[in-house]
């Protein structure tokens, strides 16, 4: 774990130092879980966005975008619930003046469980090789058995806990397992109150005052509000959806991890529009296509998971996450959730106006079920960089640090290298970047030495260094060094295009997901 924290702190160093992230206002000491994104971080996180606006808009013709703006009717957030309801159950500890989540914190004691009997199962399978019978090993040791009976208490008093909204139950599951502040060890704990997550502002200024308006904490309202606007003059069929990146904000009390949790972050969310009865077999076709575009970044597998909430919000009758195994254990990057018809039902309530769909095949109206899909784009963009970044020990005994990113989302596809800085050697180079460039993000550096320019590339996640030597200049051939295996082969100038673009265009990866 101390290993995994000091990678961690490696990235966080790396993702500044090579340009992905600052701490936003730095040169005032910064401000709170507020980032900025540098000149390779915004590249990456474009192509994140890009990734997933034409996996949905393109292969789905029955998806389309939208954007919304981020202010909106300050009624949209009663109608949502996010006024009365959109709330975190935070805890103190009295000797460290921590805060954290109450939720969070017993959702980690039960994680700590399952590590104890997942490490007990792994040892015994070890010990009896092919003999081991996992199931039976469950069944019977004691210890699984006492640490699993531990859980599922925990569990169900979690639960109830949660869907009775009961604070004091929260406290008192904290005490009883005896959890203490990672900061100062106590069990020092504060009674659980309720801290809602949204920012105000005040729009315009009358003689009867200023409205109050909220900094949206999710795209999908602007989405639901738009439903009708979209369906008619789009002329969709249900089933469809309306997919959207922008900008979401939420005054986190429990800031950590870098990126992880952010007070204003980005959100990409469709809401798949479906008829009422069939939304649970969306459910699971969205789950299923979801999983799919993230196993194809080509991580490996086992870097993902399913967790299905074990508190249903009141409006929806199943949700999931997909979670993704960071260096500080697996967390959620993307919910799906089957939100039934609770927010265009309300939006009707509130707004007055009737929002149905009337679907010719069934000769009736009704109000749609939704199925929502929603990925943060910076917690996304952390699963790539953790997932890509590798210190590799080279032949030389020299260490190279290495963003294995997946081509097709790195900031730059190729760099173009003058082997030295005259003649006639950058021209040449130059030249190539001309034809390049309307393709590709390239960059062009003639500075150090070569060994050092590949170094600076690898950092970055270039795919391909492109060197121009004085063989270049007789038969119009160049090296190209690919990033991973650091393999140099001899190319004609002419095939550059195709090369690089096999590799790196996002359209092969849309391909992938069609498979
Ligand atoms: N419309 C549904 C919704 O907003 P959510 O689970 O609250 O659901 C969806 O958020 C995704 O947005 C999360 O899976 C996460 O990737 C991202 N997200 C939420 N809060 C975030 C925060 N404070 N910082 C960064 N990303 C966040």
């Amino acid at each position: 774990m101390a290993q995994q924290e000091d990678v961690f702190k490696k990235l966080i160093s790396h993702c500044k130092e090579y340009g992905f992230v600052f701490p936003s206002s730095e040169i005032y000491d910064g401000l709170g879980a507020v980032y900025d994104y540098g000149q390779n971080g915004v590249e990456l996180k474009n192509n994140i966005k890009k990734y997933w606006w034409d996996s949905m808009v393109l292969l789905n013709e029955n998806v389309v975008g939208i954007d919304s703006a981020i202010f909106m009717h300050p009624t949209i957030w009663k109608a949502s619930g996010h006024v009365d309801a959109f709330n975190d159950p935070l805890i103190d500890n009295k000797d460290s003046k921590k805060r954290y989540r109450a939720d969070v914190l017993i959702e980690e004691l039960m994680a700590k469980l399952d590590d104890k009997i997942n490490k007990e199962v792994e040892k015994a399978a070890k010990k009896f090789g092919d003999s081991f019978d996992e199931a039976k090993f469950r069944e019977t040791n004691a210890r699984v058995l006492e640490n699993q009976a531990k859980r599922e208490e925990i569990h169900n008093r979690f639960v109830k806990a949660l869907n009775d909204n009961d604070l004091n139950e929260l406290k008192q599951i904290i005490i009883d397992y005896e959890v203490v502040c990672p900061i100062s060890g106590t069990k020092n704990w504060t009674d659980v109150r309720q801290f809602n997550l949204m920012f105000s502002t005040e729009m315009g200024s009358t003689s009867e005052g200023a409205m109050k308006v909220y900094l949206r904490p999710e795209t999908a309202q602007g989405i639901f509000v738009n439903f009708l606007n979209v369906q008619k003059t789009g002329r969709m069929k249900v089933p469809f959806g309306i997919a959207q990146i922008g900008k979401a904000f939420r005054n986190e009390i429990v800031a950590r991890q870098f990126i992880f949790r952010m007070r204003e972050f980005e959100q990409m969310e469709m809401q798949f529009f479906v008829r009422p009865g069939e939304e649970l077999e969306w459910f699971a076709k969205w789950k299923e296509i979801r999983m799919k575009w993230h196993k194809a970044l080509g991580f490996g597998d086992n870097k993902y998971r399913f967790h299905d909430h074990d508190k249903l919000a009141h409006y929806a009758n199943a949700a999931t996450d997909i979670e993704f195994e960071m260096p500080f254990g697996f967390k959620e990057v993307e919910g799906i959730h089957s939100r039934t018809d609770f927010d265009l039902g309300s939006h009707e309530q509130y707004s007055g106006k009737k929002i149905q769909y009337f679907d010719p095949e069934l000769n009736k109206s009704y109000v749609p079920y939704v199925i929502e899909t929603s990925i943060g784009v910076d917690r996304m963009f952390l699963s790539i960089m953790a997932a890509s970044y590798c210190e590799e020990k080279l032949e030389n005994n020299e260490t190279r640090v290495v963003l294995k990113l997946p081509p097709a989302l790195a900031p730059a596809k190729a760099a173009i290298l003058p082997l030295l800085k005259k003649e006639g050697l950058p021209e040449r180079a130059r030249e190539i970047m001309n034809v390049l460039k309307y393709n590709f993000k390239c960059m062009y550096d003639e500075k150090d030495t070569i060994g050092k320019r590949y170094r600076r590339q690898d950092a970055i996640g270039t795919p391909f260094c492109i060197t121009v030597d004085h063989q270049t200049l007789t038969d119009n051939t160049v090296t190209i060094r690919h990033r991973d295996t650091m393999e140099q082969e001899r190319v004609n100038i002419s095939d550059l295009q195709s090369i690089i673009s096999e590799r790196v265009t996002i359209s092969n990866l849309l391909k992938e997901l069609e498979n």
